[in-house]
């Protein structure tokens, strides 16, 4: 075997992370740097972001701060950004509400960010030519869009959008060779998770994952890596599930 064999290599890549400050977009922004890729890395917060940066194998990459939400920043970030290989969308935010007491803010809050803003930069991208042919786009979509939770309804429903979209963008995509997929993680230990449900019920409930354990942010992180590498050239179109064997389901 040779020693020099790697499919899964990021050397040459540039690749954007959306939601890298923290949690499974700092993982997958640190594992891509160490693998060979040189991250451009986007979140609000910026003492996060630089501290993402210092935590970076290798010195080329650089981070912008962009609120996702805000149409102008997303034109700064596009026109910023040099051709792309990759780009994961990873921005997420989650709440716990009960169907009947949802508000509209509350509908707005999650498919803001969830949806309407990896549509608007990626619609962006494409129109300032910003990524390269046979370039490999991956949504950070979760097992919630078709594992009912209580409470969960608008996250749930802004994870069945965003996997819905990306089948679409694949299809409009596949002509150059440019490959769009999703990945679909149950439970992953960060602070989405730990921010709107409590610890000690998060813990009970890992048990009932067949191998026993919530996600680490390494473990989506390495499946995003054969995602954006060209070891997954004839994927396109898909949503994987990595979960332990678990359901995502937090009753
Ligand atoms: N943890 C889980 O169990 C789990 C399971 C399935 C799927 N997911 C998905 O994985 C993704 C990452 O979640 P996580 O668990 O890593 O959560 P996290 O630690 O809370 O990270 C969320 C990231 O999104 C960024 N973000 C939120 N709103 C933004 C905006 N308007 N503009 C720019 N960036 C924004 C945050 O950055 P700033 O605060 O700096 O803006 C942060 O970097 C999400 O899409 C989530 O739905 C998570």
């Amino acid at each position: 075997m040779s020693e020099n064999f790697n499919p899964f290599s990021l050397s040459g890549k540039v690749i954007l992370v959306t939601g890298a400050s923290s949690g499974i977009g700092r993982g997958i922004a640190v594992a891509c740097a160490k693998i060979g890729a040189t991250i451009i890395i986007n979140g609000r917060n910026e003492e996060r972001l630089k501290d993402v940066i210092a935590s970076m194998h290798g010195t080329e990459h650089k981070y912008i701060v962009a609120d996702l939400n805000n149409q102008d920043d997303i034109r700064l970030l596009c026109s910023d950004m040099p051709k792309l290989d990759g780009i994961v969308h990873c921005a997420g935010v989650a709440n716990r509400i009960p169907c009947k007491a949802i508000k509209q803010a509350d509908i707005d809050f999650i498919m803001k960010t969830n949806v309407e803003a990896p549509m608007l930069l990626q619609a962006e991208l494409l129109k300032q030519k910003k990524i390269s042919k046979s370039a490999s786009i991956v949504f950070i979509a979760s097992r919630a869009a078709d594992s009912p939770s209580m409470g969960n309804s608008i996250y749930s429903a802004s994870k069945g959008a965003i996997i819905s979209y990306a089948k679409c963008l694949a299809l409009e995509l596949a002509s150059r060779q440019i490959r769009v997929n999703c990945i679909s993680p149950g439970m992953v230990w960060t602070d989405l998770i730990t921010n709107v449900l409590n610890e000690e019920d998060l813990k009970t409930a890992e048990q009932n994952y067949p191998l026993k354990r919530f996600g680490k942010v390494e473990d989506v992180a390495n499946l995003t890596i054969y995602l954006l590498s060209d070891a997954s050239t004839w994927m396109t179109g898909s949503a994987i599930d990595i979960s332990g064997g678990g359901e995502g389901i937090l009753v």
